[in-house]
C-alpha cells in the first residue's frame, strides 16, 4: 500500500481526522497562483482537454530550455511510468531496490524480466565513494554484471523511500555503462524540486548527450497537487513521439494544465517552500537526537521526508500506535530489499513534527 490513503485508513481505524505524514507531499498547499488559474479555469472543464497539451509545454520548454518535441506530461509520473514502459517494451528491467514500487508494477504489466539490485537502506549514501581509478573499475564491474542482460534501468535520485541522491559521478558512469550496454535510463526525480538549490543538479541536461536518457518530473509533489496530478517526462523527440501514441491524449485535464502553468510562472514559491522544510527538517532532527531514543534511529535524508529505523519492534506495531494517535506514517515493511525495521515519516510543518514527536514520548519510544 502507498502513503496517503485517507480513505482506508479512516475505515481501518474509525476517524476522520488524521496527520498524515505517510504520502511526500509540500505540507503548505499549492500556491495562491495555482488557485486562482483552477477557479479561472472551472467554465473550460465542459470542454476537452488540448490533448497535446501544448501551452504547458511550451512553459515547460521555456523554463528548461529545451523544445516542447522534448517534452511529453501526463497524469503524474505514475501514468507516464506506464505509459513508457508500454511503448518501450523492454525485455529485462533492471530496478535498484528498495524503491517506488510503481516500477516494478510497470514492467510486470509489460511482462518484462526482472532484475533487482540491492542498495540498501542508506539508498544511493550507501555506495562507495568514486576516489581513485580503482573504486571506479570496481563500480564499472559491479553495474555492468547487475546491468547484464537489461534494456531498461529505472534510476531514482532523490530516491524514495531514503532521501539519498546519487552522485553526479556515479551518474555519469552509469550513462557510459548503459550506453555501451544499450540499456535505456528512466531516471525519476519526482522530488528534484525539494532539493537544496546550491548542491543539486538535474539529469535534464545530460539528455542532449545521451538519447537512452529519459527523465521524469513529478509537479504533484511539490506544488501539492496530488488529488488533480501533474507528470512530465523529457526524453528525445522520437521517444516522445513514439510514447504518445501508448498514452490516453486527455489523461491532462483542463485544471491540471492551466495549474501547471501557474505554477511554473511562480517564481517566489519555491524558494519559501524550500526554506520552510528547511527549519522544520532541523526542528525534527535536533528534536529527535537531543532525546536520544534507544530504540529508534532518524536517517540523514537531502529532501522532505526520512526513514525511521525501529530497533526492538515491528514497523506495523507503530504504524497502528501512531494511526490511533491521528498520526498516518508510510509503514516501509513491504519495500523490497529493506532489511530491518522501518517507516517513512513526511517533513510538515513544525507544529506537524512537534506533535509528532510529543506522541512518539506520550507512547514512550523516546
Ligand atoms: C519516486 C516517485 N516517483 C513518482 C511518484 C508518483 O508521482 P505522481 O504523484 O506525479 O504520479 C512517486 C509517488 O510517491 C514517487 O515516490
Amino acid at each position: 500500500m502507498h502513503g496517503g490513503n485517507l480513505r482506508r485508513a479512516k475505515e481501518a481505524y474509525g476517524q476522520n481526522t488524521f496527520l498524515d505524514l505517510s504520502a511526500n507531499i509540500n505540507p503548505f498547499g499549492p500556491p495562491q497562483s495555482v488557485w486562482e488559474s483552477i477557479k479561472e479555469s472551472l467554465p473550460e472543464i465542459v470542454h476537452y482537454p488540448d490533448p497535446e497539451s501544448k501551452k504547458l509545454r511550451t512553459e515547460l520548454a521555456l523554463r528548461y530550455q529545451l523544445s516542447i518535441h522534448d517534452i511529453m506530461v501526463g497524469n503524474g509520473v505514475g501514468e507516464l511510468l506506464f505509459t513508457l514502459v508500454q511503448s518501450l517494451k523492454p525485455r529485462k528491467v533492471a530496478i535498484p531496490i528498495p524503491s517506488f514500487s510503481e516500477y516494478e508494477r510497470a514492467a510486470r504489466a509489460a511482462s518484462a524480466e526482472i532484475s533487482y539490485i540491492p542498495l540498501g537502506a542508506q539508498g544511493w549514501a550507501g555506495i562507495p565513494p568514486i576516489l581513485s581509478s580503482e573504486d571506479e573499475a570496481e563500480f564499472i564491474n559491479a553495474w555492468q554484471q547487475h546491468l547484464s542482460g537489461c534494456d531498461l534501468l529505472f534510476l531514482c535520485s532523490p530516491h524514495n523511500p531514503t532521501g539519498s541522491v546519487i552522485s553526479r559521478k556515479h551518474f555519469q558512469l552509469l550513462l557510459e555503462i548503459t550506453e555501451n550496454l544499450d540499456c535505456r535510463i528512466i531516471f525519476d526525480e519526482s522530488f528534484y524540486d525539494f532539493l537544496p538549490e546550491k548542491t543539486r543538479w538535474s539529469a535534464r541536461i545530460d539528455l542532449k548527450q545521451n538519447f537512452h536518457l529519459i527523465v521524469l518530473y513529478s509537479m504533484t509533489k511539490f506544488y501539492s497537487l496530488p488529488g488533480l496530478r501533474l507528470g512530465v517526462c523529457f526524453a528525445a523527440p522520437d521517444v516522445i513521439s513514439h510514447s504518445q501514441q501508448f498514452r490516453d491524449p486527455w489523461s491532462v485535464n483542463v485544471l491540471a494544465e492551466q495549474a501547471g502553468i501557474a505554477a511554473l510562472r511562480d517564481h517566489l514559491f519555491p524558494k519559501q517552500v524550500r526554506q520552510r522544510l528547511y527549519e522544520s527538517k532541523q526542528f525534527l532532527f535536533a528534536n529527535f537526537k537531543r532525546q536520544a531514543p534507544k530504540s529508534l534511529e532518524i536517517w540523514p535524508t537531502s529532501v522532505n521526508f526520512a526513514l525511521i529505523q525501529l530497533f526492538d519492534q515491528t514497523s506495523g506495531e507503530l504504524v497502528t500506535e501512531l494511526a490511533e494517535h491521528g498520526i498516518l506514517v508510510r509503514d516501509c515493511a513491504n519495500f523490497k530489499g529493506l532489511q530491518g525495521s522501518f517507516i517513512r515519516v513526511a517533513i510538515k510543518d513544525i507544529p506537524s513534527m512537534k506533535l509528532f514527536l510529543d506522541t512518539l514520548s506520550t507512547l514512550n519510544y523516546i
